[in-house]
């Protein structure tokens, strides 16, 4: 299980940002908002141009807007490994494609109270799936636990069909659920920004999975 690090949390602390980069973590997580499809807002991309060490992991970018295709057009040139957006979104075919022909593995992510099943066109298309455990748009959230139930599904759902995609979970995870977690990647953010010593708790939450 690979750790993405989300440094929603800590909004622009450059020294705090830098301090994850390094903390061990595998993948650094970039949220992605606009007020719309979210209430909040998160980095710009030309702030997140500015973070230093940026390409130092790959990076798993997490779009939440409406129509991500402007979103994506910018990001693409990050070169990250995984861009994400949501299957709630407009022209998800066309966004997948775009991104195919980028060459940048494409993710799809899936609000907690949608039904599994609006993925099912697409999952033999991506490279991603990304389970929401809280409502998108804010770090520190308690962890819904039915996205467990999700993530089980599209486990035995890519076993049964010959699948090859990634699982992912977002939101409200710690040292106490995530040994019921059974998702190729967890973004974990607060758990470890909350705390005074990134690289102890990272190395807390390694022993765990
Ligand atoms: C929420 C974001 C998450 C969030 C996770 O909308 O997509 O990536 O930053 O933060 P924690 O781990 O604090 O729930
Ligand atoms: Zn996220």
């Amino acid at each position: 299980m690979k750790i993405s690090g989300s440094i929603l949390s800590i909004k622009d602390n450059s020294a705090k940002i830098d301090e994850l980069i390094n903390s061990g973590i595998d993948l650094l997580h970039l949220d992605v908002m606009d007020g719309k499809f979210v209430d909040n807002y998160s980095l710009p991309y030309e702030e997140c141009l500015k973070i230093n060490n940026l390409q130092k992991l790959p990076l798993d970018v997490h779009i939440m807007v409406q129509t991500p295709k402007q979103y994506i057009e910018k990001f693409i040139n990050l070169k990250p490994k995984y861009i994400t957006f949501h299957v709630e979104t407009d022209n998800v075919l066309d966004n997948i494609n775009y991104l195919k022909q980028n060459n940048i593995s494409v993710g799809l992510a899936i609000n907690p109270e949608t039904n599994i099943d609006e993925l099912l066109p697409y999952l033999d298309k991506i490279d991603l799936v990304l389970v929401m455990s809280v409502q998108p748009g804010y770090g520190g959230q308690a962890f819904i636990n039915s996205s467990l139930d999700k993530i089980n599904y599209l486990n035995n759902y890519k076993v049964m069909n010959n699948l090859n995609y990634q699982t992912e979970i977002d939101g409200g995870v710690n040292t106490n659920n995530i040994q019921l977690i059974k998702s190729d990647i967890v973004v974990i953010g607060s758990t470890i920004t909350k705390t005074s010593n990134y690289k102890e708790e990272v190395e807390k939450i390694g022993e765990l999975i």
